[in-house]
């Protein structure tokens, strides 16, 4: 089942303890704030589970589903908005909940949209950043690890749909992928 599953990058316990902080940090920061959490579908969703734990804020938890990548690992640099949030922004403060920063386009082309609609302020919340695959530039808030140019999967990332539940981040290598 696991077949093409290489090293382990992230381990549960590690990832645990860098969302600890950032939960803390978040926490820390929007005092007073009216925030709202944009999870961006389906990759986010493991890590804003675990980071809405650990915001010991009222918040309101929104989704956005977007679409960068088919079952390939290469990014075709098109996103589209397959499912659009459900409230206004207007006037909030919105942070952005995101898998994976990558060439960056996605979230480029997110802050783009998401600002046109007036939030008081607007942040983004990665768990990973492949800084060395930047093609445009996007500042990041809340980064929880910088990771090299592997294809990873696992904690909500997938290959084809799959691999998203294992609770660790870790290294495919797609020629060894059924
Ligand atoms: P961009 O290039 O727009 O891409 O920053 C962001 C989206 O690309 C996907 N992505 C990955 N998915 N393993 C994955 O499972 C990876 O190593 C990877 N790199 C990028 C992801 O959907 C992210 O939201
Ligand atoms: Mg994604």
């Amino acid at each position: 089942m696991l077949k093409g599953i290489g090293r382990v990058l992230i381990d549960e316990q590690t990832l645990m303890r860098r969302i600890d902080e950032m939960g803390e940090q978040i926490t820390r920061d929007y005092q007073g704030k009216d925030l709202v959490l944009v999870g961006i579908l389906k990759g986010s969703v493991l890590f804003l589970a675990d980071l809405v734990k650990r915001i010991k804020l009222p918040l309101v938890i929104d989704f956005m589903a977007v679409s960068s990548y088919g079952s390939s690992t290469h990014s075709s640099g098109v996103v589209r908005i397959l499912k659009d949030l459900d409230e206004e922004i207007e006037g909030k403060d919105v942070l952005i909940v995101e898998d994976i920063i990558d060439t960056g386009l996605t979230l480029n082309y997110l802050t783009e949209l998401l600002l046109s609609r007036n939030p008081r302020s607007l942040k983004i919340c990665c768990c990973l950043d492949k800084p060395s695959r930047r093609k445009v530039p996007v500042k990041v808030d809340y980064v929880g690890f910088s990771i090299p140019d592997e294809f990873v999967v696992g904690y909500g990332l997938d290959y084809a749909e799959k691999y998203r539940n294992l609770p660790y981040i870790c290294i495919l290598d797609p020629d060894e992928v059924e």
